[in-house]
Order: structure tokens, then sequence, then C-alpha cells
């Protein structure tokens, strides 16, 4: 079996005249904390959606688990849990009764669920919202039950779509502590995230995508010694002398290839 729990080959997506996702290939190696960095409108959330079945492919494969994600999607479904980018949550039930619906559409007994749901409200401290509806809830209460409906069952890869965007400090730090402790416990996580020092502290591993294409991908140290350079950069860079030292660094020196265009408010000067 392949030390890659995903693994993507030509991974297309196309909307239109754009393509959004373009021949991606994503390689994440089991137990890693997989951080998907890229601009605004890069083609992260799409990735996502595709490699958890939410939006079907143009074109490409990919692998979850060893499964095939197109003919094992049910299998695949069982083992994941996904924060996409819209939640989707069911807003007319109330926290409480949102998690005990997905912990019991997993096939997990009554006990059980109830145990891990009084859990994930003491940790995501919705203790005082736990019995008023969704659609009642604020932005990051929102997150917080997604998340917790997301780790319920216990899978074996986790799919988040900015985990922390909206996120109070408190919340912020007990969900890193447990997604870490998940890692350690041989899960894997692949996120998303523009909070560059949350993503530093956390990732092993890093994934560069710039306008539908992977333009670099391996560990933190891979990258901060300037391999990991994808086919889309420009010939010459590979292995480039100066050597990025913060993530923000290594982040902007792939994404910034061609020059920072100088934009200026002519109204400020
Ligand atoms: N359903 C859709 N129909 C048409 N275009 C879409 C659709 N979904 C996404 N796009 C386009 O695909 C590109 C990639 O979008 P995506 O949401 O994957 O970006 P992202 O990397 O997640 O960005 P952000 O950091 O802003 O969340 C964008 O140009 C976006 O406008
Ligand atoms: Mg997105």
């Amino acid at each position: 079996m392949s030390d890659f729990c995903i693994e993507t080959e030509g991974l297309t997506r196309v909307f239109g005249a754009l393509v959004a996702v373009d021949r991606i290939e994503v390689r994440v190696p089991r137990g890693c904390f997989y951080g998907f960095l890229g601009p605004n409108g890069a083609g992260k959330s799409t990735t996502i959606k595709m490699l958890t079945g939410l939006l079907k492919p143009t074109a490409g494969r990919a692998r979850i688990l060893g499964l095939d994600l197109e003919r094992d999607l049910l299998e695949i479904k069982r083992r994941i849990g996904v924060v996409p980018e819209g939640l989707h949550l069911f807003e007319r039930l109330t926290g409480r009764e949102f998690l005990t619906f997905v912990g019991r559409m997993y096939g997990m007994d009554r006990a059980t669920v109830a145990t891990r749901t009084n859990e994930l409200i003491a940790l995501m401290d919705l203790d005082e919202k736990q019995d008023a509806l969704i659609v009642d809830y604020s932005h990051g209460m929102r997150k917080k039950i997604a998340l917790s409906a997301a780790l319920i069952h216990d899978p074996e890869i986790y799919f988040l779509d900015e985990p922390f965007e909206g996120v109070d400090a408190v919340a912020s730090k007990q969900i890193r502590d447990v997604l870490q402790t998940l890692v350690r416990k041989r899960a894997t996580v692949f996120l998303t995230s523009h909070i560059l020092e949350i993503v530093e502290r956390l990732c092993t591993h890093i994934g560069i995508i710039q306008k539908g294409r992977l333009v670099a991908q391996g560990s933190i140290e891979e990258l901060r010694g300037g391999a990991g350079r994808g086919a889309a950069a420009p010939p010459g860079e590979a292995g480039a002398p100066t050597v990025p030292q913060t993530l923000e660094e290594v982040f902007l020196s792939f994404v910034q290839e061609q020059g920072v265009p100088e934009h200026r408010l002519s109204w400020l000067d």
C-alpha cells in the first residue's frame, strides 16, 4: 500500500472557461499535518470539495486511504471528516441535535454519540448554546459546531477548509491541541488557512497552489531549503540561494515569483 493517504493524478476542475484546479498531483503522507496554502481564488476549496466528493472533478483521479475516489466514494466518506467551505449545517436543528444526528448517521450507538456530543460541546465552549437553533449561532459558533461534527466519528483523515477563520483565541488553541493529538494518534489533517503563523506551528507538510497549479509541495524543511518547486515554477529558480526563514517568507517567495506589482491608492498619496 502507498505511503500516501491522499494521492491525486492530474486532478482538474473547470468552471466554464476557468481552469480552477489544473492537473494537480497532491501527495499527502499518512499521519502528517498538511497545510494547503494559496492566495484567494487559487483553487483550495475547489480541491477540498473534489477530494471529499462534494464536487466532481472534470479530469484526473484521486486515491484516498488507498481507495479510488470515484469508485469507493461511500467508503471514503465513512472514514473522513470534513469542514467544507460553506459549512452545510442543518440550520433548524439545535447544536446538540445536529451532533446527535451526525453521529447516528455514521452508525454509532446512542450511548457513544451522547458521550462524544457532551465532550465536544464542552470542548468547544458551546454549553450555553447547545439547545439553541444553529440558525441563531454566531459565525464562530457555527464553525465550532461544524468542526465538532467532523470529529465525532473519529475519522482517519480530516479535510478542514479554514477551520480557524472567525474562531476566538481560546477555541483556536483548543482546536489546535485537538488536531495535534489526532495527528499524534496517526490521523492525517489536510487544512487550508490564511493564518500562516498557525500553519507554521502545526503543519509538517505544505502544498502551495496558485491559479490552479500546484507550485510547491513538500515538508516545511524542504520548502525552506528551496526544494519542492512544481512544474509551474519559472525555470532556473529551483534551489535559489536565498533561504527564506518564516513560512510567510516561503509562501511569498513561491507566489510572488514574478515580482510584486506596486499598487497604490491615489487618494492616499
Ligand atoms: N461554482 C463555481 N462556479 C464558477 N467558478 C467557481 C465556482 N467555485 C469556484 N469558482 C472559481 O474557481 C476559482 C477557485 O476558487 P476556490 O474557491 O477554490 O478558491 P480558494 O483558493 O478556496 O480561495 P479563498 O482563499 O478565497 O477561499 C476562483 O476563481 C473561483 O471564482
Ligand atoms: Mg476557499
